[in-house]
């Protein structure tokens, strides 16, 4: 990554944009702008990572070859109409806002570089999973700019329109937490049959990566694994059927969906909050 890339809104994604970014993507602190309106949260990123960390956007803006929307959707528009007019043609705007669409973006902004991604929390690492989709006058440079962005932090890809990116936020998005949370229920069932916790953790987060690690390297289909090690009467037979008559994959299915409806919502709002 060579360009300077402001993130507007440095917050949680944004720093774990930028720790990904110094870590695995090779980029130059110097290179890098964060702003937002706490002076304190300016001076901590500044400290920890060496990024120029500024309290005024328009600041970041000027300094920067590509600019990332960070702010939670709330503080959009707000952020939109401030810097519209600073914002140079050539200048791509990448919004990580959950539900914000391209067109909505682009009519705040009056600007055509317009690219609405999803990037996931392991981009911290370089392991991240980035959904983007650009407007249809985005150039190719533009895109290339972006692919090398969200490269750094792990795999990107390309989708259709808002309607995929939507998806790609209740899926993937939401994925990295949907995991943590089985992880730490079965942390905690793990100390309910009398494991030691310090011992529980770090063993089922290795089988967490070693099952998704062998299931990236075969074709076999996940319900063909459960089948492999499920016995008649069998202890994963026992265990499944507690499973399967709580509806846990119902429940998950709902979750997303719910994720979903929440993602559109968002959406909605904020091309509602345009018009006025
Ligand atoms: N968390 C995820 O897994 C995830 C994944 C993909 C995308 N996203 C999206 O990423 C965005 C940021 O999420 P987050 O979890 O990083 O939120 P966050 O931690 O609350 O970060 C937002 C930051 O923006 C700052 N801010 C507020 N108004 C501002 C303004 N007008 N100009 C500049 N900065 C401003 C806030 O400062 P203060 O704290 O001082 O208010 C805060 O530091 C959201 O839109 C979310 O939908 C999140």
């Amino acid at each position: 990554v060579s360009e300077r890339i402001a993130f507007l809104g440095s917050g949680v994604m944004a720093e774990a944009m930028i720790r990904g970014l110094l870590a695995e993507g090779g980029a130059d602190a110097g290179d890098l702008w964060a702003s937002g309106p706490r002076e304190e949260r300016a001076r901590q990123l500044h400290e920890t990572y060496g990024v120029r960390a500024v309290t005024d956007n328009l600041e970041a803006v000027a300094n920067a070859d590509l600019v990332v929307l960070s702010v939670k959707p709330p503080s959009l528009p707000g952020l939109l109409a401030q810097i519209r007019p600073a914002l140079r043609p050539e200048q791509p705007v990448v919004s990580i806002v959950a539900g914000a669409r391209l067109s909505m973006l682009a009519a705040a902004l009056g600007h055509p570089a317009i690219v609405r991604c999803i990037p996931n929390l392991p981009c911290r690492v370089g392991r991240g999973l980035t959904a983007w989709t650009a407007a249809q006058e985005v150039s190719e440079e533009a895109c290339a700019s972006v692919r090398r962005l969200l490269g750094a932090l792990g795999e990107e890809i390309r989708v259709a329109d808002d309607h995929e990116l939507d998806r790609a936020t209740a899926v993937y998005g939401t994925a990295p937490a949907l995991v943590a949370l089985f992880a730490k229920a079965l942390e905690d069932a793990a100390v309910f049959a009398g494991e030691p916790r310090s011992r529980a953790r770090g063993l089922l987060l290795r089988s967490l990566v070693g099952t998704a690690e062998m299931m990236l390297a075969s074709d076999e289909h996940p319900a063909e694994l459960v089948d492999t090690v499920t016995s008649p009467e069998g202890v994963m037979s026992r265990a499944r059927h507690v499973l399967d008559s709580g509806g846990f994959s119902a429940l998950l299915t709902d979750a997303v969906d719910a994720a979903l409806r929440r993602t559109v919502e968002l959406g909605d709002r904020l091309e509602e909050r345009g018009k006025l």
